[in-house]
C-alpha cells in the first residue's frame, strides 16, 4: 500500500502591510522603463525607503535592479554599488590584474580613489548594456547627502543606469544640484488618503497586538495625529502607549455613541424649549392686551430665541 500523499498546508495568506501609493509606484515604474532616472521627493516617514521596497519586485522584472543604502559619503557609495552590480549576472566589475583577488577586492586594489572608482563603474555598466540588456535600475534609499562635487560623477551613472533616488525636501534646494534634478523625473509623496489610513491605522494595530479600552476612539486618535504619515502613524502605534493616547474623556466618543449622546440631548432639551416658547408667545399677547410695553417685549425676544435655537436643537438631534 503506498504511503498517504503528505498534506500540503494551506497557503498562509500574506497580511497586506502597504498602502496607497498607486500612482506614485506608477510614476516610477514609467520612468525606469523609459530608462530615465527619478528622484523621490518627501519629508522623513513619508514612505519613500518603504515605496522603493515595494516596487524593487516589479523593478526587477524590467532591469536588473540593486539598492545602495546612502549617497554619501560618496566612496562608500561607489562600493556599496559595485558590491550590489557584482551580484548580477552577466555584469563583469573591470580590473582583473589580480585574478587570486575576489572580484570587488581586485577592482578596489586597482582602483584608489572616487573618481577612477566611479569612472570604473560607468565603463562596466556602459559595456553591460552594450549587447542590448536593460539598463539597471539602482535605487538610492538616501540620497540627502548629494552634493555638488558628486553631480558630475551621477549624470554619468544617469546615462548608463537608471537611478531612483529619495530625498526630503530640502535637498532640492541645495546649492549646485540643479543639472542632475534637470536629468530626473519628480515623483513627490503627500500623505495618504483619509481611508489609506485607517487602513494601515487598522493593519498596525493587529500588527502590534493593540489592545484599547475604545478600539474607535485609539484609532481615531491616531489617525488625527499622524496626519496621513505613515511613520507618524508606526511610530505612535508602536512606542506610545494606549493612555497616553486616549484620554478618559475621549472613551466612549467614537461615533455611535456621540450620535447617541446628542440624540439624548437634544430629546432632553426639546420639551424645555417647547414650553419656554410657550411661555414667551403667552407673555407676548398678555402684554399687549394690557398695554404693558416691556411685557410685550420681552415676549417677542422670548420667541425670536426660540426661533433661532430650534434649527440649532435640529443638528443637534440629526445622525450625520
Ligand atoms: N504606504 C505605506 N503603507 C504602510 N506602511 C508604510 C507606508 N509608507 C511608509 N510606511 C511605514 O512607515 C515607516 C516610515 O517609512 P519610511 O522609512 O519608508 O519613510 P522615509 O520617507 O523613507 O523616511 P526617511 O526620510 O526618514 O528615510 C516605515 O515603518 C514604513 O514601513
Ligand atoms: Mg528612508
Amino acid at each position: 500500500m503506498s504511503a498517504p500523499a503528505p498534506t500540503v498546508p494551506p497557503p498562509v495568506p500574506i497580511p497586506e502591510t502597504f498602502f496607497g501609493r498607486q500612482s506614485e509606484g506608477r510614476a516610477v515604474i514609467l520612468s525606469a522603463r523609459a530608462g530615465r532616472s527619478v528622484v523621490l521627493v518627501a519629508p522623513t516617514g513619508y514612505g519613500k525607503s518603504a515605496l522603493l521596497r515595494e516596487l524593487a519586485p516589479a523593478l526587477e522584472q524590467l532591469a536588473a535592479t540593486v539598492t545602495v543604502p546612502k549617497v554619501a559619503p560618496f566612496g562608500t557609495f561607489l562600493v556599496d554599488l559595485a558590491e550590489q552590480l557584482a551580484a548580477v549576472p552577466d555584469f563583469r566589475l573591470p580590473e582583473s590584474k589580480h585574478p587570486d583577488k575576489k572580484p570587488l577586492d581586485a577592482w578596489k586594489s586597482a582602483h584608489k580613489g572616487t573618481d577612477a572608482r566611479a569612472r570604473s563603474l560607468v565603463a562596466a555598466l556602459r559595456e553591460y548594456t552594450q549587447g542590448g540588456t536593460a539598463a539597471p535600475v539602482v535605487l538610492v534609499d538616501d540620497c540627502t547627502g548629494i552634493t555638488q562635487s558628486m553631480v558630475p560623477h551621477m549624470l554619468a551613472l544617469a546615462e548608463v543606469c537608471s537611478l531612483v533616488v529619495a530625498v526630503q525636501p530640502d535637498t532640492m534646494r541645495k546649492a549646485g544640484l540643479s543639472r542632475f534634478w534637470g536629468k530626473c523625473d519628480r515623483v513627490d509623496l503627500n500623505p495618504l488618503d483619509r481611508a489609506e489610513a485607517r487602513e494601515l491605522v487598522d493593519a498596525l494595530t493587529v500588527k502590534y497586538n493593540i489592545v484599547a479600552e475604545d478600539m474607535g476612539a485609539y484609532k481615531n486618535r491616531v489617525l488625527s495625529l499622524a496626519e496621513g504619515i505613515p511613520g507618524e502613524a508606526e511610530r505612535l502605534v508602536r512606542y506610545v502607549s494606549t493612555h497616553d493616547l486616549v484620554k478618559p474623556s475621549d472613551i466612549g466618543s467614537s461615533f455611535a455613541q456621540q450620535a447617541a449622546q446628542r440624540e439624548e440631548r437634544g430629546i432632553a432639551l426639546a420639551p424645555v424649549l417647547l414650553v419656554l416658547s410657550g411661555v414667551a408667545m403667552i407673555t407676548k399677547y398678555v402684554g399687549l392686551a394690557r398695554g404693558e410695553m416691556d411685557m410685550y417685549l420681552m415676549g417677542g425676544v422670548g420667541i425670536a430665541v426660540s426661533m433661532v435655537a430650534l434649527p440649532f436643537l435640529r443638528k443637534l438631534v440629526m445622525v450625520r
